[in-house]
């Protein structure tokens, strides 16, 4: 994706550490992370397993609060916010997608996504929900409970429901993950297509341990052992139909 980057910084990470107790062991998930995202931008988190990529993606998504450092996403400071503050954010603010997708399963595919719009106070929400799960190609699944859909109906389902909550900033745990080869791809075109919000230019974060998806990105972030080790632009972003892995 060829994006339109302006000088409009969306994340501001300063010295970003986080570190869970185990026991009697430390573990430092983190190291000193700093980096600003700008807004247009479509990143790409890489990293292998273990190295803090989800730990990361928790702090920006307002999911959890770093140890140590400072955290501003889209001008408000997370950084030592209450629990019921980074809940709320959270719900305004951010479109989470899930490496396990994370569907309600007592609610249908359309409650699912009508639920993510009711709780932000919008009104509308089934009309909505109607028109985005129209957009991901899942209109005939509408009534399917998620046990009823395949892993990569209920993705899609998943970012019919961060999309239709209209955010700025969508955030993408190992969205592929679970999914094969050709479902991840599909997956993958969504989330690129996903990158103008009624003409606003939308933030995707995408976070993996597949280094050919980070051929899609216009900058890739690579993590290991909770520290960043590279950040890169990338010239030429390819188109994700074009990916082999
Ligand atoms: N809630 C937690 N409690 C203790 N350790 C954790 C917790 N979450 C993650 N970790 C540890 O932090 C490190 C980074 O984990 P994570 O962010 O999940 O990495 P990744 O998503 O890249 O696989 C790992 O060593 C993991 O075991
Ligand atoms: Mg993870």
């Amino acid at each position: 994706m060829s994006g339109i980057i302006d000088d409009h910084s969306v994340i501001n990470l300063e010295g970003i550490s986080k570190n869970y107790k185990v026991g009697d062991i430390d573990v430092n998930a983190l190291i000193d992370v700093t980096f600003t995202i700008n807004q247009g931008e479509l990143i790409v988190i890489l990293g292998p397993s273990g190295s803090g990529k989800t730990t990361l993606l928790n702090m920006i998504g307002a999911i959890d609060i770093p140890s140590k450092g400072h955290v501003e996403v889209l001008g408000y400071n997370l950084t030592k916010a209450n629990r019921h503050a980074l809940a709320a954010f959270r719900r305004q603010h951010i479109g989470f997608i899930f490496q396990f997708f994370n569907l309600l399963p007592t609610l249908t595919a359309l409650e699912n996504v009508e639920y993510a719009i009711l709780l932000q106070k919008k009104k509308n929400a089934q009309e909505k929900a109607r028109e985005v799960i129209k957009e991901v190609g899942l209109d005939e699944r509408v009534n399917h409970f998620p046990s009823e859909l395949s892993g990569g109906e209920q993705q899609r389902v998943a970012i019919a429901r961060a999309l239709a909550k209209q955010t700025d900033l969508i955030l993408a745990d190992e969205p592929t993950g679970e999914l094969d080869y050709e479902t991840g791809i599909q997956i993958l075109k969504l989330l690129v297509s996903a990158a103008i919000n009624e003409n606003k230019k939308r933030t995707i974060l995408i976070v993996t341990h597949n280094a050919d998806i980070a051929k899609i990105a216009d900058r890739v972030i690579r993590l290991r052992s909770g520290k960043v080790i590279s950040d890169i632009k990338n010239p030429s972003p390819i188109d994700p139909e074009e990916l082999r892995w």
